[in-house]
């Protein structure tokens, strides 16, 4: 090897060892020492190195988190020993009865326990063969997971490897598997479901079902993206625990630069456990993240052995689950929400109260159904829990002397309260809803429309299919339809291989259709097939209108602040340009030719009527606009000229009646020419 590549080659892993401390200090201790600027300075630096020298790329250097292509799906992988779950208690009592359990079962009362924070994640394992990360796998049913290791690399507080010697400083061998708890902080949920709730796109319930969803994508830089964490609570060796006592293993971990959760305790009797238990109960809120109770763990490693297992969770662990919390207050009024399906969801509007450190205003009624199984009435007293989930629910209507019940009862509105349309309740369906197409958030419709002839011409994808589709998550935005599989397609009702790869292959055939059609197929607000058309010739590629200004907009032919105003708020989403980003990933073309288009026929209106000899209708539609005109559906005062062609009809005779100018073919081919 010449000396210039080995000095580079040192100079690359010097910076990424100072990379993976600073790392290590920013995601695992919560303790940066430099600023983001420097290190993401550090970080430019090691990515020209390697862009420079690219047979130096490692797969564990620190710019290596997220590559290659989106996957079609996840491997499944036996683990090496069943991830168990555990049971759960609710009382001082029911812990205090585990704890008899322990002392009979094991014959001594000198028992250690390790308290922990249960978090509300899921849990993933992790291995690592000598000292370098190289599988990551969700929890599955417990025996079988999914490998999401390109997705698990993502996740800064998971060191893609270990030095030797830090390893040996830990007393961990280099093959070891590790435990723990895969979550998405709170702040980074809302963040996120706002940020989806404004594209129009589902959000999710909780942060565990995020974190779920999360890991479980194909494309890696969308996990990159939403920034999950992992706390390691477990270490095994060929599936057994490697450690002898609770309490080492997650000090080891600690040592070995995991990120291990530092609200946990070892203690020496139930009255300790019970203390750490209320002290957490009142201090939940006060964390960046979501647990829904505690984790008590034997410490010794013998005693776990001995104590076993109950079918699917140990003996020797059990969790203290915190219940709901939950508040009294009065329901002053109920209002009406219409969700992206079109739904009405009823909302609670409550008199404020403190539940758990958090005010809350409002709270889920669910559906109509709900409002009648909780019998609740406008003017109630209801008692309100709020659990992992973030938005609130009304858990149960207060009924005793110094709470008297409310008089008004709720009714559906007959009308949509967004758009005013006559809401439906189909037979047999619990929810109401508003089935106003241009009602806003309307997923389906986004879709149906991106699909239809003259847009994308997805043909196939009608309304059966694409029901089908967002029903079942398969297609939350129009990017997705471009990841389905074949297996998504047969897994759906009514649908045979042919049929199948029909769609796939009309799906395909679609990303050859040119950039007009999908900025029109985007669905931004006023962006008709016209105004696209014109945006298209304007500026030649989707990255050139995304960065567009309202008063350039301007200047193009019949944009006006309203559509230029429109286009700049749908750009400034980040969702709507990961969207787009997503759309180029799938190869779909966002680039064309800029064009100068004619102002000859400015201002004029033309309609077209009849069969024209040489050209079609949409041909003689384009050659009328190329030079700057319009056309409309239908004759007018306002019409300039009516191209009339074989076997005109009525509008010719109207343009007659009107006095509008009739021409033919020839003349239509002088005046655009
Ligand atoms: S120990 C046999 N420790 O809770 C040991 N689990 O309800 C099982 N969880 O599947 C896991 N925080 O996803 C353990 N500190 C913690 C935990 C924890 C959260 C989750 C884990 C498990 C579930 C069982």
């Amino acid at each position: 090897m010449p000396a210039a590549t080995k000095d580079t080659e040192k100079k690359i892993e010097t910076l990424r060892e100072k990379i993976r401390h600073h790392e290590h200090l920013y995601y695992v201790l919560d303790n940066p020492e430099i600023s983001d600027l420097e290190f993401d300075k550090l970080m430019q630096e090691l990515q020209q190195l390697e862009a420079d020298n690219p047979k130096l790329i490692t797969p564990d250097s620190p710019t290596q988190r997220v590559g290659g292509k989106p996957r079609e799906g996840f491997i499944k992988v036996r683990h090496s020993s069943p991830m168990l779950s555990l049971d759960n208690t609710y009382s001082e009592e029911e812990l205090r009865a585990w704890e008899r359990r322990v002392h009979e079962l094991s014959g001594r009362k000198d028992v250690d326990y390790v308290c922990e924070l249960k978090l509300d994640g899921m849990s993933l394992s992790l291995g690592y063969d000598n000292g370098q990360l190289v599988r990551g796998i969700t929890r599955g049913d417990g025996t079988v997971g999914e490998d999401v290791t390109l997705n698990v690399r993502t996740v800064r507080s998971v060191p893609l490897s270990i030095p030797k010697e830090k390893l040996k400083k830990a007393g961990i061998p280099p093959d070891f598997e590790v435990r723990g708890e895969l979550l998405m902080p709170t702040a980074a949920f809302k963040k996120l479901n706002e940020e989806r709730e404004r594209a129009g796109l589902a959000t999710f319930a909780n942060p565990r079902n995020f974190t779920a969803g999360t890991v479980r994508q194909l494309d890696s830089s969308i996990t990159a993206q939403r920034r999950l964490d992992y706390f390691a609570y477990g270490l095994l060796q060929n599936g057994r625990t490697y450690f002898d006592r609770h309490s080492k293993t997650l000090d080891a971990l600690e040592a070995a630069g995991l990120k291990v959760n530092p609200h946990r305790k070892l203690v020496h009797s139930m009255d300790e456990v019970w203390d750490f238990i209320q002290q957490w109960e009142g201090k939940r809120d006060s964390l960046p993240y979501e647990i829904d109770g505690i984790v008590v763990k034997v410490d010794r490693v013998a005693l776990q052995d001995e104590l076993g297992f109950t079918g699917k969770a140990p003996r020797w662990a059990i969790a203290y689950k915190y219940a709901a919390r939950a508040g009294i207050t009065k329901l002053e009024d109920i209002r009406v929400q219409v969700g992206r399906t079109g739904k009405l969801t009823p909302v609670a509007m409550l008199a404020p109260v403190l539940i758990g450190g958090t005010t809350v205003r409002n709270a889920t009624l669910h559906n109509m159904d709900e409002i009648d199984r909780l019998g609740v009435k406008i003017g109630d007293w209801v008692q309100v829990e709020r659990g992992g989930d973030v938005i609130p629910k009304v858990a149960k209507v207060i009924d005793d002397k110094d709470h008297p019940r409310g008089t008004r009862a709720f009714e559906m509105p007959e009308k949509c309260p967004v758009c005013g349309t006559k809401v439906v309740r189909t037979e047999g369906e619990v929810d109401y809803r508003c089935v106003n197409a241009n009602c806003p958030a309307k997923l389906r419709e986004t879709i149906l429309h991106f699909a239809s002839r003259g847009v994308m011409n997805i043909d196939g994808m009608g309304d059966a299919l694409v029901n089908q589709l967002t029903e079942r998550g398969l297609v939350k935005n129009i990017a997705d339809i471009y990841k389905l599989t074949k297996d998504d397609l047969l897994s759906l009702e009514r649908m045979g291989d042919k049929s199948a790869q029909n769609i796939l292959d009309e799906i395909a055939g679609s990303k050859q259709l040119p950039l007009e059609r999908v900025i029109y197929g985007l669905g931004i607000r006023f962006v008709g097939e016209r105004t696209a058309q014109f945006l298209a010739e304007h500026y030649g590629s989707m990255a050139a209108l995304e960065k567009t200004g309202v008063e350039e907009l301007q200047n193009v032919n019949e944009v006006g602040p309203r559509i230029a105003e429109s286009i700049v708020e749908f750009f400034s989403i980040p969702a709507n340009r990961k969207l787009v980003e997503r759309l180029h990933e799938a190869g779909l073309t966002l680039s064309g030719q800029k064009k100068q288009r004619g102002t000859k026929l400015a201002g004029k209106t033309f309609v077209l009527t009849g069969t024209l000899a040489k050209y079609t209708r949409d041909e003689a539609k384009k050659m009328i606009e190329g030079a700057g005109g319009k056309v409309t559906g239908s004759v007018s005062k306002k019409t300039d000229y009516v191209v009339a062609g074989a076997d005109a009809g009525s509008k010719l005779e109207k343009a007659n009646q009107l006095g509008v100018s009739v021409i033919d073919e020839k003349e239509m081919e002088k005046l655009t020419g």
